[in-house]
Order: C-alpha cells, then sequence, then structure tokens
C-alpha cells in the first residue's frame, strides 16, 4: 500500500464542482446569464425534487489559525441583524426570479460560525426563508456548530425549526496542537453539546477531525480519535489539513512550516487514522467522510444517492442550488456563481439590488458530461461512457488508466470503469484523468508520479 501511496500521492482536486473553482471561465459568466440559469434550473426541478439553500454565516469570535473558510472575526454581535437582513434581501431577489413558490429539500447553515447567532436572530432569518417557501416532504436541513458556543437553546430553536443534523468542529484534542491552532476547546465542551444533541433527537450528528496540524503526531492523532469514539458521532469528517498560508491571519499563527508533520508523518496520519477509524466501526464514505452502518450517509451510497457539492457529500440531490451571504457559491447545475467575498460589499450589492454574484462559470456540453462522470466516481465510484456522453479525448484518458489498472485501483470493462476497493484512496486520481479543463490548461498534470 505504502509504494501506491509513493506513487499516487500527489496534490489533486477535491471535486466538489467541475471544473473546479481555478479552471472556472470566467468568459462565460455574466449575471444575466447566471439568473438565466437559476430560471431554467428551477422551472425543470422545483415540482419534483425541490432546492436547496446554503446561508453563509461568517463571523467567529477568534481566529483559529489553521482555517481556511471565508469568515470575519468579530466580537461585535451588532453585526448580526443587519448581515440577515441582507441575507433575506438577497433571498428576496431570488424569489423575484421564480413564477412559484419554491419547495425547500435541503437548507445548510454553514461558515464562519452559525452559532455565533442567536438563537432567536437565526429563529428571525429562517422563519423569514420559511415563510416564503413550502417545505418538501423529508427535508434535510443540517448547521455547522462550533463547541466552544453552541448552546442547549441554539440546538433546541433549529430543531424546532426542522433541523436534524449538525456537525461540530472538533479538529484536534491535544493541548499543544489546540494552542498552535489557537482553538483551546476542552472535551468537556464537545461532550455536552453532542450529548444535548442527541438528547434532543438529531440524527445525523457529525464531527471534524483534522489530520496534519501543527505537532499532531499519532499519539495526539490515536487520543483524539479514541476520545471521539466516547461520543460516537454518526459519522465524521476526517480532513487533510490544507496549508494555505496565503490566507489572511497568518501574521497571527501560533506556528511556522516547521512544526508541520512532514509528507511521511501526515500519511501515517491518514492510514493509521482510517485504519483506527475502520477498526471501530466506521465505514468510508466517499473520500475524507466516515459513516456509522445505520447513518443516511452509508446508506445513501449503498443505496447509490450520494451526491457531492460544495458543501462536501450529502443525502439528497437537488439540481438547484441558492448560496446565500457573502463568498456563498450557488450552482444551477448548468452554471456556478459565487458571491462577492467581503461583509461590506455584499451588503452593499444587496441594498442596491443586485444578485451579489462576482465570478462563475456556464457548463458547456462536454463540461456536463465529464461533471456527470467525476459525480459518478466520487459518489459511487463507478461510471460508464455511452455514445451520448462520451467525449474526444476517451481514448487517451482511459489509456492513462491502464497504469491505475495494473496497480488494481481500477477495474475497466469497455467504456465501464469501476473503482475497486483498494482504489478507493485514490479516487481523485482517477477523477483527475477525466478533469479535462486541468489537463487542457496544464498538460503536465500527472495522475502519478512520472519520476520513479
Ligand atoms: C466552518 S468550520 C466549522 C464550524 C465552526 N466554525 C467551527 O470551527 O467549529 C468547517 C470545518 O472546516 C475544517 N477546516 C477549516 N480549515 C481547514 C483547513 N485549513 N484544512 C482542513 N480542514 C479545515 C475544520 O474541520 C472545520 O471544522
Ligand atoms: S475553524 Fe471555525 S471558528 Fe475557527 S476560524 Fe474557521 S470558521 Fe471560524
Amino acid at each position: 500500500m505504502n509504494s501506491l501511496i509513493d506513487k499516487y500521492n500527489i496534490p489533486g482536486p477535491r471535486y466538489t464542482s467541475y471544473p473546479t473553482v481555478p479552471y472556472w471561465d470566467e468568459s462565460t459568466f455574466s449575471p444575466e446569464g447566471w439568473k438565466e440559469s437559476v430560471i431554467r434550473s428551477f422551472h425543470e426541478t422545483n415540482a419534483a425534487e425541490g432546492i436547496s439553500i446554503y446561508i453563509h454565516l461568517p463571523f467567529c469570535e477568534a481566529l483559529c489559525t489553521f482555517c481556511a473558510c471565508h469568515k470575519r472575526i468579530t466580537k461585535q454581535h451588532s453585526v448580526e441583524i443587519p448581515y440577515l437582513e441582507s441575507v433575506l434581501k438577497e433571498w428576496k431577489l431570488y424569489l423575484e426570479l421564480f413564477n412559484e413558490r419554491p419547495k425547500l429539500k435541503e437548507l445548510h447553515l454553514g461558515g464562519g460560525t452559525p452559532t455565533f447567532f442567536s438563537p432567536e436572530n437565526l429563529r428571525t432569518l429562517l422563519e423569514g426563508i420559511f415563510s416564503t417557501v413550502d417545505i418538501a416532504e423529508h427535508p434535510e436541513f443540517s448547521f455547522e456548530g462550533h463547541p466552544n458556543n453552541t448552546t442547549k437553546e441554539h440546538l433546541q430553536t433549529l430543531y424546532d425549526l426542522g433541523f436534524r443534523r449538525v456537525s461540530f468542529g472538533v479538529q484536534d484534542y491535544d493541548p499543544k496542537v489546540q494552542k498552535a491552532i489557537n482553538r483551546i476547546q476542552p472535551f468537556e465542551n464537545v461532550k455536552n453539546v453532542t450529548e444535548w444533541a442527541k438528547e434532543i433527537g438529531y440524527r445525523g450528528i457529525s464531527h471534524d477531525l483534522v489530520f496534519g496540524l501543527p505537532h499532531q503526531n499519532w499519539e495526539a492523532m490515536e487520543h483524539t480519535i479514541r476520545k471521539t469514539m466516547e461520543l460516537k458521532p454518526d459519522r465524521l469528517a476526517f480532513y487533510s489539513y490544507a496549508h494555505v498560508p496565503w490566507v489572511k491571519g497568518v501574521g497571527q499563527r501560533g506556528f511556522d512550516e516547521n512544526d508541520l508533520p512532514s509528507g511521511e508523518e501526515k500519511r501515517r496520519l491518514y492510514e493509521d487514522g482510517k485504519k483506527l477509524l475502520q477498526d471501530l466501526g466506521y465505514i468510508e464514505v466517499g473520500m475524507d467522510h466516515f459513516s456509522l452502518e445505520h447513518d443516511d450517509l452509508y446508506q445513501s451510497l449503498m443505496h447509490k444517492k450520494l451526491h457531492r457539492n460544495f458543501m462536501g457529500y450529502t443525502s439528497s440531490n437537488t439540481q438547484l442550488m441558492v448560496g446565500l451571504g457573502m463568498s456563498a457559491i450557488s450552482d444551477s447545475w448548468y452554471a456556478f456563481a459565487q458571491n462577492v467575498k467581503t461583509v461590506e460589499d455584499y451588503q452593499k450589492m444587496v441594498e442596491e439590488g443586485e444578485i451579489p454574484v462576482v465570478k462563475g462559470h456556464v457548463l458547456n456540453t462536454e463540461d456536463l458530461i465529464v461533471r456527470r462522470h467525476i459525480l459518478n466516481l466520487m459518489c459511487q465510484l463507478e461510471t460508464t461512457f455511452t455514445s451520448n456522453t462520451s467525449f474526444p479525448e476517451l481514448q487517451n484518458a482511459l489509456e492513462m488508466l491502464e497504469e491505475m489498472e495494473n496497480d488494481g485501483l481500477v477495474e475497466i470493462n469497455g467504456h465501464e470503469i469501476k473503482i475497486t476497493e483498494a482504489g478507493r484512496a485514490f479516487t481523485r486520481n482517477v477523477a483527475m484523468v477525466f478533469d479535462l479543463r486541468m489537463m487542457r490548461n496544464k498538460p503536465e498534470t500527472r495522475i502519478f508520479s512520472m519520476t520513479i
């Protein structure tokens, strides 16, 4: 296994979209084109499957110095109401595009820190949205909670509004690691919020763990996983630390590059961490997610219903996802759009009556075909090319896969590709073969290391 990791361990996209954000072609995008694609997607799918809304709530009270999310650090809670008013105004701009009441299937509050906002303010926001939509049968409402500021009242209020899933940011329990990332978070806090959530009736409780953090060694990782097991969340995200030194706040970092585990050590954290999670009963679902057998995430994998979007893996799937709030990304299936990235610009554009999208990509026919195959691979671990879903470079791509076939990572039967059990960890490498936008922009891209 280790030699395969050596061979295929290259940086690759996580494919929460295709094309991936660095390969969006801005020249295809305009706010008018974006609105047209939303209207088209809404007409096609609202009545049957409904739509999803993602709301980005960017504020955090303190900066965790490892964080790569779009956030704004402040202790001033007076920012809450004006921001939420802007979100409701932005939603109103979308409502003007629709000719019937939206049917809301999926709603996610992400951040930043949604639990920075008071329960009453979150209630006002959500009631504002709910008064304009019909709620679909079996809705999927979820939010991200910070264990240091999620209260029982947050959990109860959101539960009463229909939320059933919550994910808590844990990262690591080791004091030295916590100090380095400026996130002192006692186990007791995570225990309390997890137990409250269980008592109240949440069923998809998730913890985010990160490997590759500064000062993290196997001892710290094992300790974190074993503590996590005391609380038995239904699912887990096991993220690879993305080192993004260009993100704002780097000056405040409590660590430098030398404190990070080496490539070899980080790989061990991943490999041994994954093995321990599996020994403890968690099943790997797609990439970097694990779930217990009863959880919907695993069930949707088994029933081939797993989907992937900017929020990661989800167990429901709508064609249209409207992203509200600063930096939020929306997806109409035919196009992607990202909102402006500062709170001030966001509020200004919304006040002026503009949907605050500033960049994006309109997918052409080829993009749509490739997108479907990459989603199939990321979620179902297999895909089939028919005459309608092929593209000129297919033969080339299949030839690139031959080496992976020889290594037992994929099975190729004519135009059908299956990722094997051994190949799961290399799903991204398989997807990269079909990433035509990346291959054309960077023809030197390797799906495995050619140097050995
Ligand atoms: C928006 S935060 C979760 C909610 C809340 N703000 C908190 O921290 O508890 C989303 C998650 O992204 C992950 N994350 C943030 N920065 C990361 C990075 N540089 N590399 C890997 N994962 C990261 C963390 O696991 C974090 O819990
Ligand atoms: S990890 Fe969470 S709380 Fe920390 S800065 Fe990032 S979004 Fe904010």
